[in-house]
């Protein structure tokens, strides 16, 4: 029998991703053990307190070096210290959009022994996942300023959607979706962002059709929000853009009860490049070194 061996690389970041991500490393390896698989790890110092180092979040041949293991492991970054714009275009979103990761796989099961914040809500309510799309959207980090100081300053962002980023993260859920409960929700503003997403709509729509067994559900973001509260059992796999999901996720995260818990996977679903599984929340630097944060998250995104 040949047994099954992977390399990971293990990007612990900033803050409690050094408490965290080892005890994370520790079950992988228990794990590996029990079913019979190898992992062998390697640790990377990359993130914010690297670039108070060196300059960098991510050294020049970074990206090289992770690109030759299996699947990245991954803490958070973020310092108070350092310019929290940094972090996520130096690090976080060069690797998702680096290794076309345009898959952000986030589930919020009601863990067993767990009380929801939300009353009488059982783990048969809450299993859900949602995904995001990872590499466009809001978060292309497309605009400027001008004339900052004076007073006609102004600042621009510009989302980017495009057929082919919306078409292939559709492809991916309305799968996934027939594999569980065969419903989805797109999970929209399309309304007021009458192009962008209308045009997202249009899409998801398009290939809504290519799926006939799954249920197809639009709902726009704000009657979502107050769903994932109130309903959260109407969700099976909800699908929407990147910065909607960011912050949806984190609800996901916290009516479960507690951002510690909330898992994710920065999917490369072709495997040419490797997948990315980090926890969803931060480097939570309020509770750093106090050995208190909560690592289910960090482990579920190992499994
Ligand atoms: N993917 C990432 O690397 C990522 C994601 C989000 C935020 N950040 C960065 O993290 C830093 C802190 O951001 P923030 O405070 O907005 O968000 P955060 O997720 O770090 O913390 C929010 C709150 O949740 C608590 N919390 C988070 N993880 C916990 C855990 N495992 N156990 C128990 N409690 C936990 C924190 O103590 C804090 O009160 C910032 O620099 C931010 O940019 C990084």
């Amino acid at each position: 029998m040949v047994t099954r061996k992977y390399r990971i690389a293990v990007v612990p970041g900033d803050g409690i991703g050094w408490e965290i991500v080892p005890v994370g490393v520790e079950v992988l390896q228990a794990a590996a053990k029990q079913f019979g698989f190898e992992l062998s790890t390697e640790t990377f110092p990359y993130g914010a307190a690297h670039y108070k180092k060196t300059g960098q979040f991510l050294p020049d041949d970074a990206l090289d070096t992770l690109k030759r293991f299996d699947a990245i492991y991954f803490g958070a970054v973020g310092l108070p210290d350092v310019n929290d714009t940094l972090p996520a275009r130096l690090f976080t979103f060069k690797v998702r959009k680096s290794f076309n990761q345009y898959v952000n796989y986030r589930p919020a099961r009601l863990l067993p022994g767990i009380q929801s914040p939300l009353r009488n809500k059982t783990p048969a309510d809450i299993d859900f996942i949602v995904i995001r799309e990872n590499t466009e959207g809001e978060f292309v980090q497309a605009g400027g300023f001008a004339h900052d100081d004076f007073d006609y300053g102004l600042a621009l962002d510009t989302s980017i959607f495009t057929r082919k980023g919306i078409e292939r993260v559709a492809h991916y859920s309305f799968r996934l979706a027939q594999r569980r409960q065969r419903r989805l929700t797109n999970i929209t503003k399309s309304n007021t962002l009458i192009h962008s997403l209308a045009y997202w709509d249009k899409v998801i729509e398009d290939v809504s059709r290519s799926y006939p067994d799954v249920i197809y559900k639009k709902m726009y973001v704000d009657n979502a929000a107050a769903n994932f509260v109130l309903h959260p059992e109407c969700f099976d796999v909800v699908l929407t853009t990147n910065f909607i999901g960011d912050i949806l996720s984190d609800l996901g995260g916290a009516i479960m009860g507690s951002l510690g818990l909330g898992a994710s996977g920065n999917i490369n679903p072709e495997k040419e490049f490797p997948s990315m599984f980090e926890p969803i929340h931060g480097s939570a630097p309020d509770i750093a070194g106090k050995g208190i944060a909560n690592p289910i998250g960090t482990i579920w995104s190992g499994a």
